[in-house]
């Protein structure tokens, strides 16, 4: 990036942010910030690093120890990040010498298998594919070369123990996939099958650095995408035929299903997702179950319907990608892809049949959360079946109002269990009212510009003293002018309240609505203080309101 001195102290240049052709980006060398008046983006060092590499906090945090050299201060003596830190530059030796293996005479057959799955040169260096090669100890002998031990590479799951003592390779005679995390390290392999043993597909099993159910295959890949969007398919040849044709933002879960730590991972990235899944019966469960998954975080989910093709590797194959490009473009939200998948369920030319559809239908509209969303396909489904659009609007309203009363009931009955800190010595007395403080000191974090509102509550009023604590520290800062970041703050911090804050900070913020997320936490705040003042539950005073109403 090329920054130059327009007037003053800031330097200028054009935006990584956002396109432009005149450069609204500025860096303030002295407070060491950056704004873009542009687009509205700014921050410090940590900010632009989380921004621009997609990372959490301490992800950046490690991200600039790693660059400048430093160790990371609660790392420095801990044996386990030793050890994960040499599984991980292990696993990065295996990639690479899977990688030569392609150019060497034991890459034979996966070369000839590439070229029979129509994948060129170019996106399988991009992918760093590899081969393993048919024999038993190939990969042992090329790291324990490299100083590994046998103990290491059983660790990072790439030998296994044999029956007569000893270690044989875990992969061998397959084209291999790196499995590469967010932060770019290697963390595990997928191997798929080129001669006849053993099934089509292999994982690197559960290790310290590797966890299939809360990465995905390629997502290193597609954060990069400015397509807008995350195209989540269910194969690692999938993922790869699409990048090729042009579609950068295609993951897969690792022969997993969805997991809910998949689709946070997910949403830290994106607010949209688009299901390509198998085209058969698996896959059509299987996106069911993605969709409920993914809206629970507000994700706005399509889903694909490709016809003719079993997968979109295949659809690619047979139609080209500018078919696919239209697939997406005509692809369906999801409530009418749930609403088809009920439907299909019925014959909605036999009355009988129509009632059970509508009722279930009524049962997913009633969960809409939107009030416009609700009416549109209220009408749709109206249309479809001949009722009157204002009847079927107030069954789902009475649907709703029922759900909502049952959803409030069982919060009542289960107070917020795990959103208490991990470590031992911080309790909190209130923890609804200490997720909204917890997020308000995130924000503050992330947006120091928000520390002007005049509605910030005060510390002393926080729900632990340590909530109370780090909030007044972060608002100390920023009312001095100061930057606010995990490391700066250490020195006011005791030891947990830290690694609380790290912990905090590590969690997503929605920042594309910060006005309201703001809004948000303080409302919450506000409602638990007047609760407590009254001495009262908010919830006991909504029970207690909901009988007089009853009564009255
Ligand atoms: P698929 O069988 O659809 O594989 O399994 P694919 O990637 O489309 O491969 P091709 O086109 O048949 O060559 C989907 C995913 O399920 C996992 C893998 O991650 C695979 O990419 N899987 C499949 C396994 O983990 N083990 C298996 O034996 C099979
Ligand atoms: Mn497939």
């Amino acid at each position: 990036m090329r920054l130059s001195r327009k007037s003053g102290a800031n330097l200028f240049g054009l935006c990584p942010f956002h396109s432009e052709k005149t450069p609204s980006f500025s860096v303030s060398p002295d407070k060491q910030i950056y704004h873009c008046f542009g687009c509205g983006k700014g921050g410090g060092v940590i900010s632009f690093i989380m921004e621009i590499e997609n990372l959490s906090f301490p992800e950046a945090v490690a991200f600039l120890a790693r660059r400048a050299n430093m160790p990371l201060p609660e790392q420095e003596n801990d044996r386990e990040s030793k050890k994960r830190a040499r599984i991980y530059a292990l696993n990065r030796d295996a990639a690479r010498f899977f990688y030569e293996q392609m150019n060497t005479p034991a890459g034979e057959r996966a070369r000839a298998y590439m070229a029979q799955r129509g994948i060129g040169r170019t996106t399988a260096t991009n992918f760093g594919l590899g081969c393993a090669p048919d024999e038993w100890s190939a990969l042992e002998r090329a790291m324990r070369d490299k100083g590994y031990t046998d103990y290491e590479l059983f660790d990072a799951g790439l030998v296994k123990k044999g029956k007569r003592g000893g270690y044989y390779d875990t992969f061998r005679n397959r084209l291999m996939f790196p499995v590469i995390d967010v932060q770019g390290r290697v963390i595990g392999f997928s191997g798929r099958i080129l001669g006849e043993d053993g099934p089509k597909y292999l994982n690197s099993p559960e290790t310290t650095v590797f966890n299939k159910g809360s990465n995905l295959f390629a997502l290193n890949l597609a954060k990069k995408s400015k397509s807008g969007y995350i195209l989540l398919t269910e194969g690692n040849i999938d993922v790869v035929s699409l990048h090729q044709a042009g579609f950068d933002s295609a993951v897969a879960s690792l022969g997993t299903s969805l997991t809910p730590e998949q689709a946070r991972l997910i949403s830290r990235y994106t607010s949209e997702v688009i299901l390509a899944y198998d085209n058969d019966g698996a896959g059509q469960k299987a996106s069911q179950r993605a969709i409920s998954i993914l809206e629970k975080l507000d994700l706005k989910v399509r889903v694909l319907q490709m016809s003719g093709a079993k997968d979109p590797d295949e659809y690619i194959r047979l139609k080209g990608p500018e078919a696919f490009a239209r697939l997406i473009e005509g692809s369906e939200n999801q409530v009418e892809y749930r609403l088809a998948q009920i439907a299909k369920k019925y014959d909605l030319s036999v009355d009988a049949q129509k009632v059970d559809y509508l009722r279930e239908a009524e049962e997913l509209l009633a969960r809409l959360p939107g009030a416009a969303e609700r009416e549109v396909y209220c009408r749709r489904v109206a249309a479809e079946t001949g009722v009157s659009p204002e009847v079927l609007i107030g069954e789902v309203k009475r649907r709703r109002t029922r759900l909502l009363r049952r959803t409030e009931a069982a919060e009542r009955a289960s107070p917020v269990r795990d959103s208490q800190p991990s470590g031992k010595t911080i309790r909190y007395d209130d923890p609804a009212s200490a997720v909204a403080e917890e997020g308000l000191i995130r924000l503050l974090c992330l947006e120091p510009s928000l520390a002007e509102d005049p509605r910030l509550p005060d510390a002393a009023g926080f729900s632990s003293a340590a909530l109370g604590h780090i909030y007044g520290a972060v608002r100390g800062r920023l009312a001095a002018g100061k930057s606010v970041s995990a490391d700066v703050l250490s020195g006011e911090l005791s030891g947990d309240e830290l690694s609380l804050l790290v912990n905090i900070l590590g969690r997503p913020e929605a920042l594309s609505n910060s006005a309201r997320a703001l809004d948000d936490y303080i409302n919450r705040i506000e409602e638990r203080r007047r609760a407590a003042a009254g001495g009262q539950d908010l919830m006991q005073i909504l029970e207690e309101k909901r009988k007089q109403l009853k009564e009255g």
